[in-house]
């Protein structure tokens, strides 16, 4: 692959806003349990984490989607849980009930937790996949590499799992202030080295998933979000300087406007709650991607359309990434994603 061929990947060239009017589709979680073939393949793999380990199963998740729908992106099919799993923390995934992790609760447990060269080398069947898909996919199809920001990262690492009100994450961040800095040092480092690896095996773009962003006051999100986050950008790009970095401070609220200027990410994305007068204001200052609610997915038919291509139309003056401000929910019938594809491309021609 040279580097004109990438440069005709309407994804990067919608990144560089030569295509306003035509935004690029892409859905996170577009692999995933709503496709009949991915919870064929999942009934395969004796774990959800062994499927992530297993090049030839996450290669052909990845792939799922592109086949059916030819959308401009594929994402690497992985977990941003995989960096805690490589670090030495039990980690697993209880069906019905989401990941389940060893919370971590003293110093010392953080002193012991693996270096960022074990890291990599314990995640190289991941950077075997990212190999396997750039050789595989569609040249005109970009792939996108990906972790978990620190702060979200560390928020399982500290509830033990999800879903929970970050009561222990919050205590442990302000009561064990020293102990929680190494361990965002930690992540910081072992999240930019997982992020280099996979564009030296081939990934076009990274993103970086700060699911639980919004959780965080001001003063903590400036810190803990925006500060980690151009922590990580600033050395990814000392060794990747022209590789586009998607980030996604979820819930952000009025911070979005902080968050670009003070991270360095190319592209924001934003999700469903930020208003379609806020995303064209954003776009004045780069690229932004999101924000369909996943769940007009879901109802597909006007309110689905009405909303696309509202958001086609809107924010037509600029670069925009078309996607969802949140993942795909395995409620959505699979026909509602190519109407979708379809409703896209042709807001886009008119
Ligand atoms: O298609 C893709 O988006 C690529 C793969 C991908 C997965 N997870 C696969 C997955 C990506 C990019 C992620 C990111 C991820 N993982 C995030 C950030 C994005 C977000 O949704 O906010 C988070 C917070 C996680 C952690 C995680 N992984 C949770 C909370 C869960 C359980 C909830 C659920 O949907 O089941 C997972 C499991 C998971 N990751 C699945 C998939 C396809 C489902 C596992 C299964 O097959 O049973």
């Amino acid at each position: 692959m040279t580097g004109n061929e990438t440069t005709e990947r309407p994804f990067l060239q919608g990144i560089r806003g030569e295509t306003p009017g035509k935004p690029p589709i892409w859905l996170m979680r577009q692999a995933g349990r709503y496709l009949p073939e991915y919870r064929e393949l999942r009934t395969k793999a004796a774990s959800f984490l062994d499927f992530c380990y297993t090049p030839e199963m996450a290669v052909e998740a990845t792939l799922q989607p592109i086949r059916r729908y030819g959308l401009d992106a594929a994402i690497l099919f992985s977990d941003i849980l995989v960096i805690p799993d490589a670090m030495g923390q039990d980690v697993s995934f209880v069906e019905g009930k989401g990941p389940v992790l060893e919370p971590i609760t003293r110093l010392e447990e953080i002193g012991s937790l693996k270096s960022h060269e074990d890291v990599t080398n314990y995640l190289a069947p991941v950077y075997t996949t990212v190999k396997t898909l750039r050789a595989e996919l569609p040249a005109e199809t970009a792939l996108i590499g990906f972790a978990g920001a620190p702060w979200t990262i560390a928020s399982y690492m500290l509830e033990g799992g999800g879903g929970h009100n970050f009561a222990q994450a919050k205590q442990f961040m302000w009561r064990e202030s020293a102990a929680f800095q190494g361990l965002m040092d930690r992540l910081c480092e072992a999240i930019a080295h997982h992020l280099v690896e996979q564009v030296r095996a081939g990934a076009d773009a990274v993103m970086l998933f700060d699911s639980w962003a919004g959780a965080l006051p001001d003063l903590d999100f400036r810190r803990w979000s925006i500060g980690s986050t151009k922590l990580i950008i600033d050395r990814f790009r000392a060794s990747c300087p022209d590789i586009p970095v998607i980030g996604f401070p979820r819930l952000a609220g009025q911070l979005y406007g902080e968050y670009r200027p003070g991270t360095g990410v190319d592209v924001m994305a934003l999700d469903t709650s930020v208003p379609i007068e806020a995303m064209v204001g954003f776009q004045a200052d780069g690229p932004v991607q999101g924000n369909l609610d996943p769940q007009a997915l879901v109802a597909g038919g006007s309110v689905m359309k009405d909303y696309a291509e509202r958001l086609v139309r809107k924010l037509s003056g600029g670069a925009h990434i078309f996607n969802l401000g949140h993942g795909v929910v395995p409620e959505t019938p699979p026909d509602h994603v190519a109407e979708l594809v379809d409703i896209v491309r042709q807001a886009s021609a008119s």
